[in-house]
């Protein structure tokens, strides 16, 4: 007798997984119902990934509409664990940065904030392309742990107030899985997809707050205001309407953030800049942001209020202290904080210089993070190492004068071989003009 295998189960009402790809292809608008279950299935295996790159690439050139993208979003959140954080005295906050060049502007955010009396569950990610990613960062302190258990964040929120790592197994899986296969088939330059992916992460955390830094620029994903803009909306939009406070600040990534670019290099400015010593945009933006996060949470509500506890925070050494604390927290050599020559360094320290006289009118920053890259600060690979001491420390910054021979910027590299392949990129990277033009507007809008 014939035996009948049970189907796997992939019926939406009477329509296959093709038939949902084919509407989505036609530019249909799925229900509730059907975008639930296609995460569901693609999450625990029953849709193959053949299927769900055929269903994104006709989200790459249909779109969704806002209710698909808030259910998108949704599905993707309740994958997995949604953390919560009532037991807290205070309440909780976070931020995300949709990637630059010598971004790291978390580093002294989640501190300053906890200092300043909110909680922030951070979760981060790892270089992707030409930028850097927060955990390659961090795991330049010696012995620093990005790959937490849940009990063991939650002990590092409740200690010192905010923590630094990576996604749990726990956390969000059905973006894990979806997003490798967008970054397979190109399908990530998606604002739904971007968006749903983003948060799904951000909104697992439990959090009740969220700022969003939305980079653009040549350094950027969004090249335009308008661009950015819209994938602004778009988080804010669906953040909101899942009940979790978000606002977002569009801000310029047409110059490195900073000086330093490259993973131990941008530790030590972050902890200069919680010393007070930092770059002064930088401080800036790492100030603004952290005012907003506390505004978000209500603590306090009123941003005046908030810039003067932020302020307060650095000056008296508190967020330092923070730093200090998490660090231990997370297995990580506290001493680096107070001596960051513990952080690894290159072999070798070379100024480039300026070929002629005039004004910086330009710094590419994807120039300068794919230099970084390439002298083995990122990976091309997943199992790639990093070298976490290498990178690129900018002498000048945009409007800044500068005279032939003087140092644009000093790279540290470890081989000399690639370091000669990078010279003249690096020089190339540097407009210099005649006439000074004015630095870019670092904060060109607030999206709520
Ligand atoms: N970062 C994410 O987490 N997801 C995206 O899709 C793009 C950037």
């Amino acid at each position: 007798m014939p035996q009948h295998r049970e189907r796997p189960r992939r019926l939406y009402g009477v329509m296959t997984t093709s038939t949902l790809i084919a509407r989505k292809r036609d530019g249909q608008e799925l229900s509730e119902a059907q975008i639930a279950t296609l995460v569901r299935d693609y999450t625990n295996g029953t849709i193959p990934d053949y299927q769900m790159a055929a269903f994104c690439m006709a989200v790459y050139f249909r779109g969704l509409t806002p209710r698909e993208t808030l259910t998108l979003t949704r599905c993707m959140v309740e994958s997995g664990e949604v953390m919560s954080w009532h037991h807290l005295p205070g309440p909780t906050v976070d931020k995300h940065s949709t990637g630059g060049v010598g971004d790291k502007t978390s580093l002294v955010v989640a501190p300053l904030v906890a200092a300043a009396g909110s909680f922030v569950p951070m979760i981060s990610g790892r270089s992707l392309g030409f930028s850097g990613g927060t955990l390659d960062k961090l795991e330049a302190i010696p012995g620093f742990e990005v790959q937490l258990s849940p009990s063991h964040f939650r002990r590092v929120v409740e200690k010192c107030g905010c923590v630094l790592a990576g996604q749990t197994t726990e956390l969000a899986p059905a973006d894990r899985k979806l997003y490798a296969l967008r970054d397979a088939t190109a399908t990530v330059e998606c604002i739904p997809l971007i968006c749903a992916s983003i948060l799904s992460k951000k909104l697992a955390e439990g959090t009740d707050g969220l700022v969003l830094d939305v980079k653009v620029g040549e350094g950027a994903f969004m090249r335009t205001v308008e661009e950015a803009s819209q994938l602004a909306g778009v988080l804010t939009d669906v953040g909101n309407g899942m009940g979790t406070q978000t606002i977002a600040l569009i801000t310029d990534m047409n110059q490195p953030l900073g000086r330093a670019v490259g993973n131990a290099l941008e530790v030590r400015e972050a902890i200069e800049t919680l010393k007070g010593e930092g770059p002064e945009d930088l401080l800036h933006l790492s100030e603004k942001i952290a005012s907003r996060m506390l505004a978000l949470g209500g603590h306090p509500e009123e941003l005046g209020a908030a810039r003067a506890k932020v302020s307060s925070a650095l000056e008296s050494g508190q967020a330092l202290d923070r730093l200090r604390r998490v660090v231990e927290a997370q297995g990580g050599d506290a001493r680096v904080v107070d001596h960051p020559d513990l952080l690894p360094t290159a072999r070798f320290q070379q100024d480039i210089p300026a070929d002629r006289d005039g004004f910086v009118a330009g710094i590419n920053p994807r120039t300068i993070g794919q230099v970084v890259m390439s002298l083995g600060a990122g990976r091309d690979r997943m199992s790639d190492t990093i070298d976490h001491s290498v990178g690129v420390v900018l002498r000048k910054k945009v409007g800044d004068p500068v005279h032939r021979s003087e140092s644009l910027c000093t790279v540290h590299y470890n081989e000399s071989s690639r370091f000669e392949a990078i010279r003249e990129i690096i020089v190339g990277a540097f407009a210099v003009q005649a006439q000074r033009s004015d630095p870019p507007m670092l904060i060109k809008a607030v999206v709520d």
